[in-house]
């Protein structure tokens, strides 16, 4: 039997700015800069599933002056990540919750969504290819009107990404970037509803963590 992963000592290689892992975050991070940029609104909603420790998205709120502007729900299971979330979310003074919880789970979602931004960064390589195909089916039921979803995966063989794309397609959703570089295996996708959003709808898994 493999020993479970510690996801707190996961984000270990966040301490080294030329790890993969932080080429990652940069690039997901530019990501959520650029669709602040582009929202005008005075209020915009976040929900990030298996948020870890929220760098992704507390990172560009500690150098944003509109950082107000975000109600953020950060989900995550493990309470050392939660705790570190909510120490740099407090640090920040910003409107971030962090909720202890099931992200698997269509209920841990209740109050967080709809949101204009969603973030699954570190999911899809972590649940079965059926439950990555069922989650973004059911990603619609998270977003608001246009909200763009940030997403990441593996690309190691079998590349599960081009299904991913296709799904997403599938779902209401155009793609208005694919970061795949050469030298690394992760990639970041992202793209945006432009379907109609769906209700949250009733209670009941979208995916386990494996
Ligand atoms: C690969 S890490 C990604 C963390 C973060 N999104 C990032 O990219 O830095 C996956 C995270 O999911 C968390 N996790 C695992 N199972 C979970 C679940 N069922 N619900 C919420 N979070 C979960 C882990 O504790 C871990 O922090």
């Amino acid at each position: 039997m493999r020993d479970a992963k510690d996801w707190y000592d996961w984000h270990g290689p966040y301490a080294d700015p030329d790890s993969p892992l932080s080429r990652r975050l940069r690039l997901v991070q530019e990501h959520v800069d650029g669709w602040l940029d582009e929202r005008p609104e005075p209020v915009l909603r976040v929900v990030s599933a298996c948020a870890g420790q929220g760098r992704d998205l507390l990172g560009v709120l500690a150098r944003r002056p509109d950082a107000a502007r975000v109600r953020a729900t950060l989900i995550e299971y493990d309470p050392r990540n939660v705790e570190a979330a909510r120490a740099e979310a407090d640090c920040l003074g910003s409107t971030v919750t962090v909720r202890c919880a099931d992200a698997g789970l269509v209920e841990s979602y209740a109050d967080a969504v709809p949101a204009d931004l969603v973030l699954f960064a570190g999911v899809f390589g972590n649940i079965g290819d059926d439950e990555v195909r069922g989650t973004v089916a059911a990603l619609p039921r998270l977003c608001a009107p246009a909200a763009t979803v940030i997403w990441t995966r593996t690309r190691r063989a079998p590349d599960l990404t081009p299904s991913i794309r296709t799904w997403f397609a599938a779902a209401g959703f155009t793609e208005t970037a694919f970061h795949a570089p050469a030298d690394v295996l992760f990639s970041v996708g992202v793209h945006r509803l432009t379907a109609a959003p769906h209700p949250l709808g009733p209670r009941g898994r979208l995916f386990r963590f494996t």
